[in-house]
């Protein structure tokens, strides 16, 4: 890989500032390994946690946003999985 990445985001994200998958599976495998847990604390549409979970990783994401969480659980609900792997939990914490 050269310093410089050209990878263009999405046409039509399904969030705002979505990011290009190719560009997350790339960091995610250049800086993790197999069981590996990624986190990503502002996750927005839930693209880095997806690619975490096609790439056999574990995965922690966290976002302010009720409207992020809705898109991110839509995506990862829509990935198919074994019998094996659990379904993802999501749980709304408020804080005082
Ligand atoms: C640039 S977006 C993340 C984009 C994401 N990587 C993607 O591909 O969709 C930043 C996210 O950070 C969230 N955010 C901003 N401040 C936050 C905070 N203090 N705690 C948690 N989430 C926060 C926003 O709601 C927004 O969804």
């Amino acid at each position: 890989m050269q310093d410089i990445w050209v990878m263009k985001d999405p046409q039509y994200p399904s969030y705002p500032t979505e990011k290009n998958a190719d560009v997350l599976d790339l960091i995610i495998k250049t800086s993790s390994n197999p069981n590996s847990y990624v986190l990503d604390c502002f996750c927005g549409s839930g693209t880095t946690l997806k690619s975490a979970q096609l790439l056999g990783r574990n995965w922690i994401g966290i976002d302010q946003s009720e409207q992020a969480i809705k898109v991110s659980a839509k995506k990862l609900d829509s990935i198919s999985r074994d019998i094996f792997t659990p379904k993802p939990i999501y749980e709304k914490i408020t804080l005082f």
